[in-house]
C-alpha cells in the first residue's frame, strides 16, 4: 500500500510522526526515529520562560565580562544550560543537516513577543514548520471562553505574521465547542491542527497532602475525543489534521486515519517500547490496508468521517441514550 500523505503542506512518506518528547530531544534519538520509519519529527517545546532565563543569564555574564576582561574565560560558550533555547535552536539546525525527514519545531509561549521571537529563531535555524503548543488552562474562573479562544487566535496571528513557514496548533479538547474554535482558527490561517494535546492535571498525594504531577503515559482508550472531533471536522477544513494521543498499536493509527486524520503522532508508545515500535505500527497499517484491498492511504483516509457519511447527524445523542438505557448492569 502506498502510504504517502501530506501534512502542513509537507510531503510525508507515511503518516507516522514522532511527537514532541525526550526521544526527539537529541540527535541520537531523532536518528533512531528516522531509521525506524518516522515520516517527520516534532522537537520538544521551547518554553518562553526558558528563553527569558537564558537571556537573563547571558546578560549577567556579559555584565560581568565587561567589568573584567579575564572574566570571559570563566564562562565559555559551553557553560550555558544544555536544555535552553540555545541548545534547542542548535538541535533544529543539526537535525535539519542530519535527517532526510521534515523537522518541526515546537513552541510554548506566554507573551506575543515571546511567541514571535522564538518562532522567528526556529525558522531561521531551519525548522520546516512550527507547532504551537498552546498551554493555557483557564483555571481562573473570571476568564471566559471568549477570552480563551481569542488568545488562541491572537497567538496564531502573531506567529503567522512573523514567519513564512507552515504553522500548526496543538490544541486541548477542552473548549465548549471545539469544532467551532478549530474552524475559526482554520479561517484565521492555521496550516495544521494537532488533535489533541494531553495535559497533566494534578493528583493528590494523601501521605504528604501535596499536589502530585508526575506525567502518566496515555492508553489506547484515550483516542476517543480525537476520533470524535477529527471525524466531525475532516473534509471541512483547509488545514491538515494530525491525530495525537493514545496510539499504542496499529489499530489506533488505522482508526484515526479512517475518521480522516492526514497524519498520526505518537509518543507514549515509543517511550514505553522504544523507537523501533514505529516499525510495528507501520507494518500493521500496511497489513491491514492490503488485506482489505486499499492500494493507497488516500483510499482509506476519511472513509468514516462525518463528511463521508461515516456517521449520521443524529447519532451523537441517539447513541448516548441507547448506550445508557441498554447497559446490562450485573446484579450485586
Ligand atoms: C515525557 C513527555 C514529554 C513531552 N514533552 C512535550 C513537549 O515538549 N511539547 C509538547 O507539545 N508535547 C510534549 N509531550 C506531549 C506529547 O507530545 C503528546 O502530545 C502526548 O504524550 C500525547 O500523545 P501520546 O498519547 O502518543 O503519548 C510530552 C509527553 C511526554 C510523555
Amino acid at each position: 500500500m502506498d502510504l504517502r500523505t501530506r501534512y502542513l503542506g509537507l510531503a510525508l512518506k507515511n503518516p507516522l510522526i514522532a511527537s514532541a518528547s525526550p526521544l526527539t530531544g537529541s540527535l541520537a534519538g531523532l536518528r533512531r526515529l528516522e531509521d525506524a520509519g518516522a515520516a517527520a519529527v516534532v522537537l520538544p517545546s521551547l518554553f518562553e520562560e526558558q528563553i527569558a532565563a537564558e537571556t537573563a543569564l547571558r546578560d549577567r555574564l556579559d555584565d560581568l565580562a565587561s567589568g573584567f576582561a579575564e572574566a570571559r574565560g570563566f564562562f565559555p560558550e559551553g557553560s550555558l544550560p544544555e536544555t535552553g533555547p540555545h541548545h534547542q535552536l542548535e538541535l533544529i539546525a543539526r537535525a535539519r543537516a542530519a535527517l532526510d525527514i521534515p523537522v518541526i519545531a515546537s513552541l510554548n509561549g506566554v507573551t506575543d513577543a515571546g511567541w514571535t521571537r522564538y518562532a522567528t529563531l526556529a525558522a531561521q535555524a531551519g525548522a520546516q514548520a512550527i507547532e504551537l503548543n498552546v498551554y493555557f488552562p483557564p483555571t481562573d474562573p473570571r476568564l471566559d471562553s471568549k477570552a480563551v479562544e481569542q488568545r488562541h487566535e491572537d497567538v496564531l496571528g502573531v506567529v503567522k505574521r512573523a514567519v513564512n513557514i507552515p504553522v500548526s496548533m496543538k490544541l486541548s479538547p477542552g473548549f465548549s465547542a471545539p469544532g467551532a474554535v478549530i474552524r475559526r482558527l482554520d479561517a484565521a490561517g492555521a496550516d495544521g491542527f494537532v488533535l489533541f494535546n494531553r495535559f497533566y492535571q494534578p493528583d493528590i498525594d494523601l501521605a504528604t497532602l501535596r499536589l502530585w504531577r508526575q506525567p502518566t503515559l496515555s492508553s489506547a482508550a484515550e483516542i476517543r475525543p480525537g476520533l470524535l472531533w477529527i471525524g466531525a471536522l475532516a473534509g471541512t477544513l483547509r488545514a491538515e489534521i494530525a491525530a495525537s494521543t493514545g496510539v499504542e498499536t496499529a489499530d489506533e493509527v488505522i482508526k484515526y486515519l479512517l475518521v480522516g486524520a492526514d497524519a498520526v503522532m505518537t509518543t507514549a508508545a515509543l517511550l514505553r517500547h522504544g523507537p523501533d515500535h514505529l516499525r510495528g505500527l507501520l507494518a500493521g497499517l500496511q497489513r491491514w490496508g492490503e488485506a482489505r484491498g486499499f492500494a493507497t492511504l488516500a483510499a482509506l483516509r476519511g472513509r468514516m468521517s462525518r463528511a463521508a457519511g461515516g456517521w449520521p447527524d443524529d447519532a451523537d445523542r441517539g447513541d448516548y441514550i441507547a448506550l445508557l438505557q441498554n447497559y446490562a448492569a450485573p446484579l450485586p
